[in-house]
């Protein structure tokens, strides 16, 4: 079968992780497993436009577009995911692609898109792939768009289902696996399902380290090997609190998944500190007001200044009051983005 031409729109959603992924093996298998609520708002929507070539190339033969524009720089990070990807997609070389994207959130709010876009983009050539051999399964669809997503960003793959995503081998995690994410496999407790993630922009500049660089420091690390096995027990220790909706529990492991992350980056060689004064106050307006108000809320932290506050759906005018009144103040002109736990990426 031959698909001359066509075009497939995608939208996937960004992700945040409960247990952080920090530090990579070869061939983007990571050093530790860990685990994500995908969300909703924040997203990225990818069209690819594919034309069958006259003869297959040498290279690849593409174009992008980020929001309407040619964008040069994203070039050779893509050129870079499909060389990775070549093996995996034969078809590849056989056609033009134009790929044109663009984000919910605005550029240079210091969100990371790359787990967002790479996820897109992997659901786009599958569907081209599919195209090509229609037996391909549901399942087989989403487990490859994971697979592939995950070759262009490690956390992308944790961007193609929701609502709860593990992603690398663990004992206790049935099917569990270190070259794509799987749907949480366990029952989790109702409060789970509608957890608002509120991202406070504290420094909306270019990140200070790419994540390549931060994975690499972790080789050589002095601390590499007992944090993998904190992650390790981190998820363990997670599926009692999913389970029975344990959130002071819950709160802890992530909250200390977060620092740990930049206890990391602290104590790698060079070392750095993303956090910014205001990241630290936030964190502790956070503790003051959880401690007074009989609320659930916590932090986390990518690799970078914003904090994500997390909360349950019960909670959400006090909690939301609260940002409001005391937090907004110490985000980058006053900017935050409210989103929740989202179900995974859509066929547009
Ligand atoms: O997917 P990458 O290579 O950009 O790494 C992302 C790492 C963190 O966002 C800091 C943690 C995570 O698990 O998402």
């Amino acid at each position: 079968r031959i698909a001359e031409e066509g075009k497939v729109t995608y939208k996937a959603p960004s992700n945040i992780a409960l247990v952080k992924y920090w530090g990579k093996k070869e061939n983007q298998i990571p050093a530790n497993p860990s685990i994500s609520f995908t969300l909703d708002a924040c997203s990225t929507t990818t069209s690819l436009t594919y034309s069958r070539l006259k003869e297959k190339r040498i290279g690849f033969s593409f174009e992008l577009l980020f929001e309407g524009k040619p964008k040069q720089d994203f070039k050779p990070k893509i050129e870079s995911f499909f060389k990775r990807i070549d093996t995996y997609l034969p078809f590849l070389r056989e056609y033009h692609l134009t790929i044109e994207t663009s984000n919910s959130f605005p550029h240079s709010s210091g969100i990371a898109s790359s787990a967002s876009s790479m996820a897109a983009l992997a659901l786009g050539l599958m569907h081209v792939e599919k195209e090509l051999d229609p037996t391909i399964t549901h399942e087989f669809f989403l487990r490859k768009a994971s697979f592939l997503a995950r070759l262009g960003s490690g956390s992308a793959c944790r961007s193609i289902e929701g609502d709860l995503i593990q992603w690398g081998s663990h004992k206790d995690i049935p099917g569990s696996s270190d070259l794509f994410a799987i749907k949480y496999p366990f029952t989790v407790h109702d409060v789970f399902h509608k957890y608002h993630d509120t991202i406070l922009l504290v420094d909306k500049g270019q990140k200070q380290v790419s994540s390549t660089v931060g994975h690499d420091l972790m080789h050589g690390h002095p601390f590499a090997e007992r944090r993998f096995i904190q992650a390790h027990d981190h998820i363990s220790k997670l599926i009692d609190v999913f389970a029975t909706g344990n959130l002071k529990e819950f709160i802890q492991i992530v909250e200390s998944e977060a620092l740990t992350l930049h206890a990391m980056m602290m104590t790698s060689m060079p070392y750095y500190i993303l956090m910014k004064p205001n990241t630290l106050s936030i964190i502790q307006k956070i503790w003051e007001f959880r401690d007074t108000s009989n609320t659930h809320l916590c932090f986390t932290l990518d690799a970078g200044a914003n904090v994500h506050i997390l909360y349950p759906e019960d909670e959400k005018e006090k909690v939301f009051q609260f940002i409001k009144d005391e937090l907004v103040a110490y985000c980058e002109n006053g900017q935050y983005i409210c989103d929740r736990i989202g179900f995974g990426a859509k066929r547009l």
